[in-house]
């Protein structure tokens, strides 16, 4: 259950999850294992709405799952665009494989951002009850924590492995 997201207004931050554990904390690596947490978290909570459709869907859910979803991934991608991915590139144990890998991870998050933005109007669209078509809302839904959720394996299991502050 997503417990942790703040009411108040959209902050311009692109640092700000709109998490307030993740929100009062430094951002260092440990930081970023957290925010994993949470973003599989909420693919946990996409996946019960997309399981819930089209009979049984938990308005409320979709509106804290619309609010939570841009604010924490671009959060995340900030940290590992700013901070992450400059730190592995200045390490003397990266390889020349690690640079398009970087670009690669960079082009996700881009995708990644575009479609949490078409997600958060069909969520809030089936949290007000509007129509929409179940079928292609199932479908992204299911596009979306199945991609986050590899995204993020490989993120810890290529580059996070022996990685410290
Ligand atoms: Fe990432």
């Amino acid at each position: 259950m997503l417990t942790n997201i703040e009411n108040s207004k959209i902050s311009a931050s692109d640092t700000w999850t709109g998490n307030r554990l993740l929100d009062a904390g430094k951002r260092d690596l440990a930081w970023l294992y957290r925010a994993h947490a949470e973003q599989l978290a909420l693919c946990r909570e996409l996946e019960d709405i997309a399981d819930s459709l089209p009979a049984s869907i938990n308005r409320q859910k979709c509106i804290y799952a619309a609010k939570a979803l841009g604010p924490l991934i671009k959060g995340i991608h900030h940290y590992e665009e700013t901070v992450l991915f400059p730190q592995l590139q200045s390490s003397p144990d990266a390889t020349d494989a690690l640079g398009p890998t970087l670009e690669r991870l960079k082009f996700e998050h881009c995708e990644d951002e575009c479609f949490a933005e078409e997600l958060t109007d069909a969520l809030l669209k089936l949290g007000s009850g509007d129509q929409v078509n179940m079928e292609a809302v199932g479908y992204m839904l299911r596009g979306f924590f199945e991609g986050i959720r590899r995204h993020i394996a490989f993120e810890r299991e290529h580059l996070l492995q022996g990685v410290t502050d």
